[in-house]
């Protein structure tokens, strides 16, 4: 499986994914500027991989910090904070920031090398677990695919998106493996074409069946009777059952009601803010107007229009079949269901 980051001696790998499906390349960062700078200009994306990349980020930073001693505090919170302004709708980064910063305050009177190695540990460790998650909500995800099943998603939640295996690709690998995947509906993901570029490719590279849409043909392809059922990633789950997702998942779900098509979020627990009540109080992101009017850096319209680019919208929770977690598929209603996994 394709890894998405790595450390390299004293630097981290990340592959940068804006150059996919074309070239395959990774980027060196030897420190924390260069890692916000991936995760800002979509290197490195993806909610689980955002959050993992940023911890790897600070670890990155406290090892090869070479100031002052009195100062590492303050350059440990002035990198988190940087890390943390990166992108503001995947809770995971702020979580996996939270992650790191609770295991400095815990070991910070050890010796800097000491400290470097458990932060790097801590990463590690966040990036192993992701991926036993990322395998759990697959296993359990499959049991909803039909065999036969034609399923639609959009945007990247796959290994891309993750430190390997996947959400709503995780899931639909599982159902590959037990032989129940017809076909996947890659929809293009407009601006930024993670479902034409990364979805594609990631599924090719397995062999799982696979065809691409531009996401206006969704509608069509369901009211033809092509599509069983909808699996997506998240970006932020508020506590209500409400989900923030690539830009166009609203959309999805609105389109699957009209025709009875089960549509179902994967994500892992960590993507849950439990602080909020609703998705209307998830910040969305808003992009550069010239991710809409440029592509391959040709402009496809008049320059000067003006562009609305917001990278994510919130689905209503009564629009959701189910939420595929690690421990199993949570069902309406979400606010009981999810209030008692978080007291369990
Ligand atoms: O802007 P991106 O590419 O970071 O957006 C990614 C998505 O919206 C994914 O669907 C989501 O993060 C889930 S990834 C497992």
């Amino acid at each position: 499986m394709i890894k998405t980051v790595y450390f390299q001696d004293d630097s981290l790998m990340l592959l940068d994914q804006s150059q996919l499906p074309d070239k395959l390349l990774y980027e060196k960062c030897d420190n924390p500027a260069q890692v916000a700078d991936a995760i800002v200009r979509l290197k490195v994306r993806g909610a689980p991989l955002i959050g993992v990349t940023a911890a790897f980020g600070l670890a990155l930073g406290i090892s090869n910090y070479r100031g002052p001693a009195e100062q590492v505090d303050q350059y440990f919170q002035a990198t988190r904070k940087l890390l943390a302004s990166t992108r503001p709708t995947a809770v995971n980064l702020f979580w996996a920031l939270k992650r790191m910063e609770k295991a400095y305050m815990t070991h910070r009177h050890l010796d800097l090398e000491t400290l470097a190695q458990v932060l790097r540990a801590e990463a590690e460790a966040m990036f192993a677990e992701d991926i036993a998650i990322n395998r759990a909500i697959g296993d359990h995800g499959q049991e909803v695919v039909p065999k036969g099943g034609r399923v639609l998603t959009i945007c990247n939640a796959g290994a891309l998106a993750t430190c390997g295996y996947g959400t709503a690709l995780g899931v639909i690998r599982s159902a590959a493996v037990r032989g129940k995947i017809d076909k996947v509906w890659a929809c293009e993901t407009r601006p930024v074409l993670q479902g034409a570029r990364l979805t594609v490719w990631e599924l090719m590279q397995e062999g799982i069946p696979v065809a691409l849409i531009t996401d206006g043909m969704a509608g069509y392809t369901m009211q033809l009777g092509k599509v069983d059922l909808i699996i997506v990633g998240a970006d932020r789950i508020a506590a209500n059952g409400d989900v923030a997702n690539k830009i166009g998942t609203f959309s999805l779900a609105v389109l699957a009601s009209y025709h009875n098509i089960p549509f179902y979020v994967a994500a892992p627990l960590s993507t849950i803010d439990w602080s909020i009540d609703n998705g209307a109080q998830i910040p969305i992101e808003e992009r550069h107007q010239d991710e809409v009017r440029l592509i391959a850096g040709s402009y496809l319209t008049v320059p000067e229009v003006e562009v609305f680019n917001p990278a994510f919208d919130v689905t209503p929770q009564h629009l959701i079949t189910g939420i595929i977690s690690e421990k199993g598929i949570i069902k309406p209603p979400y606010l009981s269901a999810l209030e008692q996994l978080k007291t369990n």
